[in-house]
């Protein structure tokens, strides 16, 4: 199924809008194949069918068009350094200096395998830390994303992907071919829908956030936009954890880069 160039402007425009994702002329053959099952959902015969539902402003179709465009790509300890620098680093000062719960906000959590990650190692940290309690906070632009994570259900090739065999034990149940979080790891975790482009609303003070692999889909002014409000949920000192290949450099003065061994970590410098 192919993409008429206006309509293209007219999908990209309408996903901007309403997700801040940016997909600029070149991206038409990623938006071609993740539009044709949504068309095929609508019955649409063609994208030139499904463009005029989105022309009429069908609400439904306008969600999944950019629930289609969103990418959800994610993994259990995703590149595993963040998270060493979670328990070895962030959580040892959390407890020297931090007030007695510990908010942690997976923003941009897909469908929750980070938030659960982080879930599993503050389980080994809050016996050994009485009088402490956690929270972690999931959001994600994507509703099917955030149903999905409020689930805690994984197939079993989500679970080779990076779960370590103590944990999957010790805090998930088989149900048939799926795994599903037991209660203990799901009632520190919670998720919502949320926009990174709108200032964070019903987040507490926070003092961790894992912002990873989204800033890259974002253009400069949002991504500015973004770390602002991020700044705006996060406590002063407060840490922030980006992607690999994301920084705060040249987009936001006010985050200290703190270097570690293995991974660049920020903080909050708490300016407005
Ligand atoms: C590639 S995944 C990253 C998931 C996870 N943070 C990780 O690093 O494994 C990017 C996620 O960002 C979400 N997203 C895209 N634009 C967003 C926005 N404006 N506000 C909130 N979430 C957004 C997508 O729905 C998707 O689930």
């Amino acid at each position: 199924m192919t993409l008429a160039d206006t309509d293209f402007t007219f999908v990209t425009g309408m996903v901007r809008q309403r997700s801040s994702i940016d997909l600029q002329p070149g991206k038409e053959y990623l938006v071609e194949s993740r539009l044709a099952p949504v068309a095929r959902k609508f019955g649409d015969k063609d994208l030139t069918a499904l463009v005029h539902r989105l022309r009429r402003n069908d609400r439904e179709a306008c969600d999944a068009v950019v629930d289609a465009l969103t990418t959800n790509e994610t993994s259990f300890f995703r590149d595993q350094h963040p998270f060493d620098a979670f328990s070895n680093l962030m959580l040892p000062e959390l407890k020297r200096n931090g007030g007695p719960t510990v908010n942690v906000w997976s923003a941009a959590s897909s469908s929750g395998q980070e938030a659960y990650s982080l879930a599993l190692l503050l389980l080994d940290w809050l016996p050994m830390n009485p009088g402490k309690t956690a929270r972690i906070h999931g959001t994600d632009i994507s509703p099917t994303m955030v149903a999905r994570a409020t689930a805690g259900k994984f197939s079993q090739l989500e679970i080779n992907r990076g779960m370590p065999v103590k944990y999957l034990v010790k805090y998930f149940d088989q149900v048939g071919r799926d795994w599903i979080v037991k209660p203990e790891v799901r009632a520190l975790t919670s998720f919502r829908q949320g926009n990174l482009a709108m200032p964070p609303v019903g987040l507490p003070p926070i003092d961790i956030v894992f912002l990873r692999n989204v800033l890259i889909y974002f253009d400069l002014p949002t991504k500015r936009q973004v770390l602002a409000n991020v700044r705006k949920a996060l406590k002063p000192g407060g840490f922030l954890v980006l992607g690999g290949a994301e920084s705060t450099l040249s987009l936001d003065g006010n985050f200290a880069r703190v270097e570690t061994e293995k991974v660049v970590i920020f903080r909050n410098g708490g300016g407005t």
